[in-house]
């Protein structure tokens, strides 16, 4: 539609086609409230542990205000060299295997530009992060969600994956733990999706940003299982699990000439990843790993007093195996995700993401983020289980 302001319509057909963010949205009505208390929000309420932010000071003190060579510096590439295989068993040589990037966000953008071409399908499954699909049609891909279901605690199900693959597929995206949901796969979803991805010769893209935030289940990338490597893009970052939103920080692991192409978008488009980001990095992923620890449990306890509290009110939900959030159904209120979180915000203040938020598959839920301090989710619960009471009475 031509904006009256605009002597013309410049902007792309498709890019005027994106709809916008629903959590954008959703954000902008919380933001003119008072006294909210918000579960919404997808990003630690830790502040970067204080020997990070330092390490940014010391560099930054010491003059290190210039660019880096475009894959990033060679020291951060090595500790994520020595990351991947500390945490995953994988081997990507610093050289021409790692680059980083601004945040998994320039990543994602990245891999999938690197490879996708017009009318190639993309798989991926939803619930999601908001970007997948917008990032998708902007490299004029055409996107394929797969549904997931509450009843299959959201996993991914190899015979759901199957079922969507054609000739034109070419990228299956995966997040787990999974951005709405806290889904985390099993061992037998990973082979049978591994399987699917070798016999149709798909590349997998592999969003990882919340592994380090897996609670119970055995940690695994599906770049480590067998004939895998070759055919995967593993992705992951700091803002989430070191705390490091603002940071900006993430990095693409895959074979050379994967990081070769994306590395020449990045060149052309970002040049580098801050150098100061990049300093702080260093020092996150060398010595880290007990404030990544400690958060984590921050978050399980949360996480356990929420599911309980959430069912116990009569909004079922599953526990969450991964990431921040749990995703109750809100269903059986007979109100859709929109109008139950309107009037939770509304009636009680507590903000919370509605599901279609996530894509058409949201429809029913409710995202709650625990990267909330404690009392304040307990203070939500007692205004949830209020409202609960009066829709019941
Ligand atoms: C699944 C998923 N991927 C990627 C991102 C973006 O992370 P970053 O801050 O590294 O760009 C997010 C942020 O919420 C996310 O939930």
């Amino acid at each position: 539609m031509n904006d009256s302001r605009l002597p013309r319509d410049f902007v792309a057909k498709h890019v005027s086609g994106l709809p916008r963010s629903g959590i954008r949205d959703f954000f902008g009505m919380v933001s003119t409230r008072e006294g909210v208390i918000s579960l919404s929000i997808g990003e630690p309420d830790f502040v970067t542990p204080w020997h990070i932010r330092e390490a940014a000071i010391y560099a930054l003190e010491h003059g290190a205000t210039s660019y880096t060579s475009n894959l990033g510096l060679l020291r951060l590439r090595r500790a994520i060299g020595d990351y991947a295989r500390r945490s995953y068993g994988l081997t990507y040589s610093p050289q021409d295997e790692v680059l980083i990037t601004v945040g998994v966000s320039e990543a994602l953008d990245l891999a999938i530009r690197a490879v996708v071409e017009p009318g190639d399908e993309v798989i991926y499954h939803e619930p999601c992060y908001v970007s997948y699909s917008p990032v998708i049609k902007l490299a004029f891909g055409t996107p394929v969600g797969v549904s997931t279901q509450r009843a299959h605690g959201f996993r991914l199900r190899p015979q759901d994956l199957a079922a969507v693959i054609t000739p034109k597929s070419k990228v299956l995206l995966l997040n787990f733990p999974t951005n709405p949901t806290g889904a985390v796969l099993t061992r037998a979803d990973l082979d049978g999706i591994a399987a699917l991805a070798r016999e149709h010769d798909l590349l997998v893209i592999s969003d990882e940003v919340y592994s380090e935030l897996t609670y119970d289940a055995e940690r695994v990338s599906i770049a480590a299982l067998p004939g895998m490597r070759e055919r995967t893009i593993f992705l992951n970052g700091l803002s989430k699990a070191w705390a490091m939103t603002g940071f900006r920080m993430g990095f693409a692991c895959a074979p050379p000439p994967l990081i070769e192409a994306m590395m020449k978008i990045h060149q052309y488009s970002m040049l580098c990843a801050p150098i100061l980001s990049q300093e702080a990095s260093v020092e996150a992923l060398r010595n880290g790993d007990a404030d990544v620890a400690e958060m984590r449990e921050a978050y399980n306890d949360r996480r356990h007093y929420i599911h309980t509290a959430l069912n116990a009110m009569g909004l079922p939900c599953h526990l969450p195996g991964g990431a921040f959030y749990v995703f109750p159904y809100i269903g059986g209120t007979g109100m859709s995700s929109h109008d139950f979180s309107m009037r939770l915000l509304e009636e009680e203040n507590v903000a919370c993401v509605p599901g279609t938020a996530f894509g058409p598959s949201g429809e029913g839920y409710l995202r709650c983020s625990y990267a909330t301090a404690m009392d304040e989710i307990k203070e939500a619960m007692v205004r949830m289980q209020r409202f609960m009471g009066r829709l019941s009475a």
